[in-house]
């Protein structure tokens, strides 16, 4: 992952993680064993925080402009289905029958969401605001890369990053709470 320069605006930044959002579910495709659930682990939690960084920060200030309810009622649709099979599939885990099965189908509506805010959002988004405001949101969704990473030492077993890292759940509200301090809330 790049370097986050000071110049990446908002809209780019959470571009960029649907880029990563999208490799992630293709690297999962041919991974087994302990690669697989890193990869998992390291999908649960970047998804985490990103959905979480755009329910904080992004869908509030699209709600606000002109057109901009309708079009923000959908993706918070779109992310809360999302977010019941994430937590489905982080109870099950990879070794369960089913688990790509509905991988898959997180995978599909993932995308398909991506894809949405890209097209029908973050133009709107983009129209309303200076290239300076929209950089100073970057910042504050960047707060929430400050939750447990994925392996917190390189050669930590993947349990024990698991269990710094914590179920969906918990890693949106603490993702929320870091941003949430950010903006003064
Ligand atoms: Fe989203
Ligand atoms: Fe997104």
């Amino acid at each position: 992952m790049p370097e986050a320069g000071t110049e990446e605006d908002v809209i780019a930044f959470l571009s960029r993680q649907h880029r990563e959002i999208r490799d992630l579910f293709t690297a999962l495709d041919t991974a087994t064993g302990i690669e697989r659930r890193d990869l998992f682990r390291a999908l649960v939690r970047l998804l985490a925080i990103h959905e979480t960084a755009e329910e904080e920060v992004v869908h509030p200030e699209v709600r606000s402009l002109a057109g901009g309810g309708p079009v923000v009622d959908a993706r918070i649709g779109e992310e809360r289905s999302a977010k019941e099979l994430l937590v489905t599939l982080d109870d099950i885990g990879p070794e369960a029958e089913g688990f790509d099965t509905l991988l898959l189908q997180l995978r599909d509506d993932v995308l398909a969401h991506a894809e949405h805010e890209e097209r029908d959002e973050f133009p709107l988004l983009r129209k309303a605001h200076t290239p300076e405001r929209l950089r100073a949101m970057a910042s504050t969704v960047k707060v929430a890369e400050a939750v447990a990473p994925t392996r917190p030492h390189p050669g930590v077993e993947s349990a024990t990053a698991n269990l710094l890292l914590g179920p969906p759940v918990a890693i949106m509200d603490r993702a929320r709470d870091l941003i949430r301090a950010a903006l003064g809330r």
